[in-house]
């Protein structure tokens, strides 16, 4: 077989096994026979890249890095919806669809409102070649790259009667399971959070790295269908036309003749949707005839044809049991509500249930900082309310100060030591955790940071996941990172724990028989050859995520010179501030941390950069500063900035008095050219710019 026909015969295979997947639920292969297939293929498009073809199943796994997303209009505004909460503004809209209608009979399509983000999708000739965000309804961000790892999205229709040019729209969303997962991993890196699955949707729809959307698992249902010339007669034919070309229509929709049945589906769904893989927040209602949606038409912000109905987030009220609280890698403190419900008032706590609340039994809810506490002036035993924001995530948003009288309360006391080694905490100005600051002892921080040294974009110890580093911790063996590097296949063989989960209450055994020692230590030997950049991010210095870790790795070339390296040397890195540069001075100041990386470097970690130095083109631009803003015809950003030092200038992030370009492309922001301005910075084109450097 010749490498056209190979690649042909992978691509029909992928394809055929994604359909039967999403389409009829049906896994022909395991997960990892399908990544193999993958592997396969994307060697092939590598090698001969001429033959890649434009819907080739690769793409769902992204690995293109988009540095502006393009701003596109829209063909047809992608307008809102009309909100209510309540039935009544539900029949007054029924009444004002019947008068505009003039008593002719009508129907509605009752749909889940889901929680996500609208998204465009533009198929030629039934290939998708664009995928746009809703944006100001108007224009939005083009993210194509990013939608196509959406593996329920066909990349190509294969039906014969699709319209040559057409639209469809839906609702890109985070499954809860991904979102869970997403965050506990931004958890073990020290990031940030989402607060509920649409924030996470959203942020990672517009990741820069289709890569990494493609690993968060995102998903898409499809609910309208645009075409210059009219298609489907009605809204009930569109979404089954659109089922039976392979889109992924979310199958919970239904046909109704009044609003009273409209009615009974909100209340038949208003449990029901929360046992759903994904956040719903409602119902939209819509005409079914296309026909009569155009007679209604629009106001200037949503259609007179649709609306949407609201669930109220439940809210309910709880018992605040206890307060315990929690240690993190950073050793920040944060105090978590142990709760239960008001019928359970008097059971021993190892003995409730926990409120129920939008489908699940709640017991514990972060309450963030002391801060918080505070705020909303907690005591045990006070009566609080709960609610879950998104849906997913509890809170406490207030407290019923008039049951005191009834049920006797108790101060609650923010504690002064760690609960976990018991040091005095303490607190940073200007920050509102509480710390502890036995960085070197205190088990949940040891714990942790070894969980972050192994994590996917630090050493990316995979095998080592799931409790396995609990037990080798409890166990003695593993306390630091480099410890990691002196296991054998002796000392592990035949280890053995149970784990509790507190959450479910669930024990899980953990034992390392032959093939799991074998797996571990094999992820730790290939650990030694990821790059510099990743090994700086494992240590985890505070303040050092992965894209400052990259900075320095690229800047220093070495952990030898970056541990010399002064304050001031610090600080003249671009990007690199005082609150950086003071984190990584105390890091290597710690006598313990000085021992983990040369135990690090013992072991054979890759502890210099193997970029090879930047060949300079010339020293022109020798001395002199820019910023570059906006968007440019001939280069990406980080070319223009590569362009700029390899003729050796240097490239800054802030318009300041000391500037000397701004190198100002389409689209920059008005108020950094008014400040350029205002402070003499010469201004250049992209034009002017090559001529300069051309001009050597
Ligand atoms: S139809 C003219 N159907 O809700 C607007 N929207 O508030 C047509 N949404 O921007 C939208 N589920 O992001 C429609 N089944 C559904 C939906 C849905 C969620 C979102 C969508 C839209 C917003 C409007």
């Amino acid at each position: 077989m010749n490498p056209e026909q190979q690649i042909q015969e992978l691509v029909d295979k992928l394809q055929h096994l994604n359909y039967r997947y999403y389409q009829d639920n049906v896994s022909e292969v395991s997960d990892f026979e399908f990544d193999q297939l993958l592997k396969q293929l994307k060697e092939l498009e590598d090698q001969y890249p001429d033959l890649r073809q434009e819907d080739s199943p690769t793409l769902r796994v992204g690995g293109t890095i988009t540095k502006n997303f393009n701003t596109v209009y829209h063909r047809y505004p992608m307008l809102s919806l009309d909100n209510t909460y309540n039935e009544q503004e539900l029949r007054n809209f029924d009444d004002r669809v019947r008068r505009g209608l003039d008593g002719e009979p009508y129907e509605y399509i009752c749909e889940l409102k889901f929680d996500g983000i609208s998204l465009s999708f533009t198929y030629e000739n039934g290939v998708l070649v664009r995928g746009v965000t809703r944006g100001d309804g108007t224009r939005g961000d083009e993210i194509t790259n990013n939608v196509k790892t959406i593996r329920s999205l066909p990349l190509r229709v294969k039906a014969e009667n699709v319209p040559p040019v057409f639209e469809i729209r839906g609702e890109g969303f985070m499954p809860i399971t991904s979102f869970q997962k997403l965050n506990e991993e931004m958890d073990t890196l020290g990031e940030n959070q989402y607060a509920n699955p649409r924030n996470a949707a959203s942020g990672s729809f517009k990741l820069q790295d289709s890569g990494e959307t493609a690993r968060r698992g995102l998903d898409c249902y499809l609910y309208s269908f645009l075409t210059d010339t009219e298609f489907f007669k009605s809204h009930e034919e569109s979404l089954l036309g659109l089922k039976a070309w392979g889109f992924n229509v979310s199958p919970g929709w239904k046909k109704v003749q009044t609003i009273d049945e409209v009615l009974e589906f909100i209340h038949e769904w208003e449990e029901k949707r929360l046992t759903l893989p994904l956040a719903t927040d409602g119902i939209v209602v819509k005409i079914n005839s296309f026909e009569q949606q155009r007679e209604l038409g629009f106001t200037a912000k949503s259609p007179r044809w649709a609306i949407s109905f609201k669930y109220k987030a439940e809210n309910k009220p709880a018992v605040l049991r206890m307060v315990t609280y929690q240690v993190g890698r950073t050793g920040a403190v944060t105090p978590v509500a142990n709760l239960c419900d008001i019928s359970e008032r008097a059971l021993p706590y190892n003995q409730v249930k926990g409120v129920h609340l939008s489908g699940t039994r709640v017991k514990r809810a972060t309450l963030h900082n002391a801060n918080e506490v505070l705020r909303l002036g907690l005591e045990i035993g006070d009566t609080v309310f709960v609610e879950k924001s998104g849906e997913i995530i509890p809170k406490i948003t207030g407290v019923d100060i008039s049951q005191r009288e009834k049920y006797p309360t108790e101060p609650l006391i923010f504690p002064t030591h760690c609960p976990e080694c018991s040091s005095e905490l303490q607190r940073n100005e200007g920050e509102v955790a509480f710390f502890c600051p036995n960085d070197s002892h205190c088990p949940p921080q040891l714990k942790g940071r070894i969980e972050h040294f192994i994590h996917r974009k630090a050493m990316n110890i995979e095998s080592l996941g799931e409790g396995k580093i609990e037990l080798l911790f409890d166990l003695d063996l593993v306390r630091t990172p480099a410890d990691l590097y002196d296991l054998t296949p002796e000392t592990l063989l035949g280890l053995e724990k149970n784990i509790l989960n507190e959450e479910t209450g669930k024990v899980k055994k953990i034992s390392f028989r032959e093939k799991t020692v074998e797996n571990i230590l094999n992820g730790i030997a290939l650990s030694k050859t990821v790059p510099f950049k990743n090994v700086l991010f494992a240590l985890g210095i505070r303040f050092v995520g992965a894209t400052v870790a990259e900075k320095l790795a690229a800047y220093f070339k070495s952990m030898n010179a970056l541990r010399l390296a002064t304050y001031d040397q610090l600080i003249a890195v671009p990007e690199i501030g005082g609150r950086i540069a003071e984190s990584i001075a105390s890091y290597f100041s710690v006598p313990e941390n000085q021992q983990l990386v040369a135990r690090l470097q013992a072991a054979g970690i890759q502890m210099e950069s193997d970029e090879k130095p930047v060949e300079l083109e010339s020293d022109m631009l020798e001395g002199k500063t820019f910023v570059i803003s906006g968007v440019f015809e001939n280069f990406e950003r980080d070319d223009l900035k590569l362009k700029i030092e390899v003729n050796g200038g240097r490239v800054l992030s802030g318009v300041s008095g000391k500037l000397n370009y701004l190198l100002a492309g389409a689209n920059m922001g008005p108020s950094k050219l008014e400040k350029a301005r205002k402070l003499g910075v010469t201004i250049l084109s992209e034009e002017e710019f090559l001529a300069m450097i051309e001009n050597k």
